[in-house]
């Protein structure tokens, strides 16, 4: 048995405040929003940051640490079938990084949140509030915008869902995935298929890159927040 420190702190803080902001959005549309005044205004901020975020991951995603890069995690069809024939086996395979089913789902949630970000950037309320990019788009497109931003939205749900119940499968065969997006750690019970990260060495350098990243990513975030 190992113990690897697999995601890096741009990860975990990618995902914790993806989870809060997410949350949020879905607050603000589909409940009264209280004790917001202006729900909507709040929904729209909480859409600017994800908007910077997912930039931020997709960036990452080339640029960042190993387990975090899309070549890493992205496998072919056939592996993703051969995996999943061999998770319902009794010893189903360890991964160091993101398995090849759940590199898929990460890259399927990552483009369908990435839409729903920009699509929101384009729509209106009629009442209150009118997104940055409204002016750009003709009225037929902001409302094809508008349904797709509707529809992609239960999408979301049932991907998240999908994602949820994928971390109480693997629990129920004993591997512990949410711990490891906490504390970055990862306890493998044998030699991974993946070729495992050696511990994320060059830590300084990543971080340096990650600050100059979160910074460029700052800026769309502050142009859409005073537009
Ligand atoms: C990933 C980020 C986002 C999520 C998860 C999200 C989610 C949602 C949901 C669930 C609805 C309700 C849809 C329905 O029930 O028909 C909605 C509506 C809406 N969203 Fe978003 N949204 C996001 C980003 C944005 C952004 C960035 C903006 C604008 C800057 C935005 C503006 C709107 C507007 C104007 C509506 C329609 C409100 C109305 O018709 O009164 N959304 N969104
Ligand atoms: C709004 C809800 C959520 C969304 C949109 C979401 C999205 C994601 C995404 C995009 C990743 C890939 C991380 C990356 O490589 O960048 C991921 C991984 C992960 N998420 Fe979530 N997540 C949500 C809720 C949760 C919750 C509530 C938990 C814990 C109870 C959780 C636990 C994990 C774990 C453990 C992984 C790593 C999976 C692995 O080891 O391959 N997520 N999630």
């Amino acid at each position: 048995m190992t113990r690897l420190l697999v995601w890096d702190i741009p990860i975990r803080f990618f995902h914790w405040s993806l989870v809060a902001l997410v949350g949020l959005s879905f607050y603000t549309m589909k409940t009264e929003g209280a004790p917001f005044v202006f729900p909507i205004e709040v929904h729209a901020r909480a859409g600017y940051l994800l908007s910077g975020l997912l930039l931020f991951r997709w960036l990452w995603g080339l640029l960042g640490s190993p387990h975090a890069r899309f070549a890493r995690f992205l496998r072919s069809p056939g592996s993703m079938i051969a995996y999943g024939r061999r998770l319902v086996s009794a010893r189903p395979p360890v991964f160091a990084g993101h398995n090849p089913l759940g590199g898929a789902m990460v890259v399927v949630m990552l483009l369908s949140l990435t839409f729903q970000a920009v699509s929101g950037l384009f729509l209106t309320d009629d009442i209150f509030f009118t997104a940055p990019l409204n002016g750009l788009a003709g009225g037929d497109t902001v409302k094809t915008l508008a349904s797709l931003h509707s529809l992609n939205a239960n999408l979301l749900v049932a991907l998240i869902a999908g994602h949820l119940l994928a971390l109480v499968l693997h629990r129920l065969k004993g591997e512990r995935l949410v711990g490891a997006m906490v504390t970055g750690r990862k306890t493998l019970e044998g030699p991974p298929e993946d070729e495992p990260s050696q511990g994320l060495r060059r830590r300084a350098a990543s971080l340096y890159l990650a600050l100059g990243l979160v910074v460029l990513c700052a800026l769309p975030v502050i142009w859409l927040w005073s537009a």
